[in-house]
C-alpha cells in the first residue's frame, strides 16, 4: 500500500482529480463534514494524508508518504530532499515583489538599502535580494503580508500572486517577478529509486494524465 500526501487549500481539488485519474479516490477529503486527516482510498490500495501545503514535502522527505503534490513555490522555499517528478500544470501563480501603487519604487533596485521587505517566503526573499546585492531587512509574516506596505511596516513584499486580486484590492502593484510556480508531483527519493510498491506505475500514469491535460 502506498501513502500519498495531499495539500489542503487551493491545490486540493485538482490533486484529488489527479489521483482519481489513476484509480485512487480520496474525494472524501472534499466533504466538508469530515475532519479525518488520514483515509484509505475507496479501493483500499492507498492511504491519503491531508496536510498543510507547506508540510507535504516534510511527509515525503521523511518517507511517511511515498508521493505528494506540492507547489513549486514551497519547493523553492523549503528546498526539501524529495524527487521532483512531474509538473502537473495546475495551481499557477508567481512569486513577485510588490509595493504600494503610489510608492516611488518601480524596480526592486529602487528600494532603499536596508529597506524592509515582508514575506512568508523568507528564503526566497533572501536569495533574491542577495542576488541583487541589495541588503534588505526581511520581516517574516505568516499571512496577509499585503498589510506590510499598507501599514508602513515595510517598503515592499515578496509574495505569491495568482489572480492579482489581493494586490489590486489593497492598492499594491507588482514590480518584479522572481519565478512562476505550478503544482508538482514529488516522491520519497529512496522509494522512488528502489521502485518500492511499484511506485513507477503510479508516477507514469500521473505523468501521462498530466501530459494529456496540459496539452488540451
Ligand atoms: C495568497 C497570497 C496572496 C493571495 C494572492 O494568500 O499570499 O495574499 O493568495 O492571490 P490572488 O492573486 O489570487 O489574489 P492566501 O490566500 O494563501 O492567504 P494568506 O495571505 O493568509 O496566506
Amino acid at each position: 500500500m502506498i501513502t500519498v500526501a495531499l495539500p489542503k487549500g487551493g491545490l486540493l481539488k485538482d490533486s484529488i482529480r489527479i489521483f482519481q485519474s489513476i484509480g485512487l479516490d480520496f474525494s472524501v477529503f472534499l466533504d466538508s463534514g469530515t475532519r479525518q486527516l488520514q483515509i484509505p482510498d475507496t479501493t483500499g490500495k492507498a492511504l491519503g494524508l491531508l496536510v498543510r501545503a507547506q508540510d507535504v514535502p516534510v511527509y515525503v522527505e521523511y518517507g511517511q508518504a511515498q508521493l505528494g503534490i506540492v507547489g513549486y513555490d514551497v519547493i523553492r522555499e523549503k528546498k526539501p530532499k524529495v524527487a521532483q517528478l512531474v509538473d502537473l500544470g495546475f495551481g499557477y501563480c508567481r512569486m513577485s515583489v510588490a509595493v504600494k501603487a503610489d510608492s516611488p519604487y518601480s524596480t526592486p533596485l529602487d528600494l532603499p538599502a536596508h529597506g524592509r521587505v515582508a514575506s512568508k517566503y523568507v528564503n526566497c526573499t533572501r536569495d533574491y535580494f542577495q542576488s541583487l546585492d541589495l541588503p534588505v531587512e526581511i520581516i517574516p509574516l505568516s499571512g496577509s503580508v499585503e498589510l506590510g506596505p499598507i501599514t508602513g511596516m515595510s517598503e515592499a513584499i515578496v509574495d505569491i500572486v495568482s489572480t492579482g486580486r489581493t494586490l489590486k484590492e489593497n492598492g499594491l502593484i507588482e514590480i518584479e517577478t522572481l519565478y512562476e510556480s505550478t503544482a508538482r508531483l514529488v516522491a520519497h527519493p529512496l522509494s522512488y529509486r528502489l521502485n518500492r510498491d511499484n511506485l513507477s506505475d503510479y508516477i507514469n500514469k500521473v505523468r501521462d494524465f498530466a501530459l494529456l491535460t496540459t496539452a488540451s
